[in-house]
């Protein structure tokens, strides 16, 4: 069976810096794959060319098989790819309920504020399995009490969750969470290593995280593939890469 998601041969250049050279890795169906290396090794790159915003010099992207190298982010989205992104962005003038009206209405297009209003302009009437859906991930996520609060006023990690929340409004397959605990403290990034396990599981999600917690994502991942300056320089189980050399190297010496 063909992998969920997978890159291959991906190289992306900027100028003079080459920030993705070579670049293979996949996710099987249902399963958690982690992406971890040192700052500036082309994680977050990496998630661009996957979800269609960086076009890569060379390579592919095939999702179950099928080439969408070429594809618009938008087309991806609606063949079940959704990612959150580093820096947390949220529509300050709407509440945590509309930010998941608006990505359930706008299923992965690139939400501009034009957009989002007219999604939820006077007498648009919800579509058909929209009210449930969203109440569901409301529940699931914790949000219900605060699905009237603005979500400009959310303090980090609930603001977090909704931006989860968000991705998960898409309705995806296949996940990309870049820096899901970035900000959160010891018991939140325990809650959503847990949310994330018993999610993935319910909804059989494909996940691919982006972490700089080592620890979340040996813990939680089925394979962890390692970059270095653009490079794979691991790529396996959560044991082999614990103990691989070139990882240790990587992070300076201290155990991952
Ligand atoms: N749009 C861009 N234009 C030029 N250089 C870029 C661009 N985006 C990223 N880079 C560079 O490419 C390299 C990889 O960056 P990237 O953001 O993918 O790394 P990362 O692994 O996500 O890092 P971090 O852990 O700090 O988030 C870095 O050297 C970065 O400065
Ligand atoms: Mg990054």
């Amino acid at each position: 069976m063909s992998p969920r998601l997978e890159g291959r041969g991906i190289s992306v250049r900027f100028g003079g810096l080459l920030a993705l050279d070579r670049v293979d890795l996949e996710v099987a169906d249902g399963a958690i794959l982690g992406l971890i290396g040192p700052n500036g090794a082309g994680k977050t790159t990496c998630f661009g060319v996957l979800s269609g915003l960086v076009r890569p010099q060379s390579g592919q992207v095939l999702m179950d098989g099928h080439d969408v190298t070429g594809a618009s982010p938008q087309r991806r989205a609606r063949a079940g790819l959704a990612r959150t992104f580093q820096r947390l962005e949220v529509f300050s003038g709407l509440t945590v309920r509309e930010h998941l009206v608006v990505a359930y209405r706008s299923r992965g297009r690139n939400v501009a504020t034009r957009i989002a209003l007219d999604c939820l302009g006077a007498g648009r009437r919800p579509f058909s399995g929209e009210d449930e859906a969203i109440e569901t991930i409301l529940d699931r996520l914790g949000l219900t009490k605060l699905a009237a609060a603005p979500a400009g006023a959310l303090p980090l990690g609930t603001g977090r969750l909704v931006e989860l929340g968000r991705a998960l409004a898409t309705r995806p397959r296949v996940l990309l969470l870049d820096e899901p605990s970035s900000g959160l403290d010891a018991d939140e990034t325990a809650a959503l290593t847990e949310l994330l396990r018993s999610l993935q599981a319910e909804l059989d999600l494909s996940l691919v995280l982006v972490e700089h917690n080592v620890d979340m994502v040996l813990g939680l991942a089925h394979r962890v593939t390692v970059l270095d300056f653009g490079q794979v320089i691991a790529d396996g189980t959560p044991a082999e890469v614990r103990a691989s050399e070139a990882v240790q190297t990587a992070y300076l010496g201290a155990a991952p």
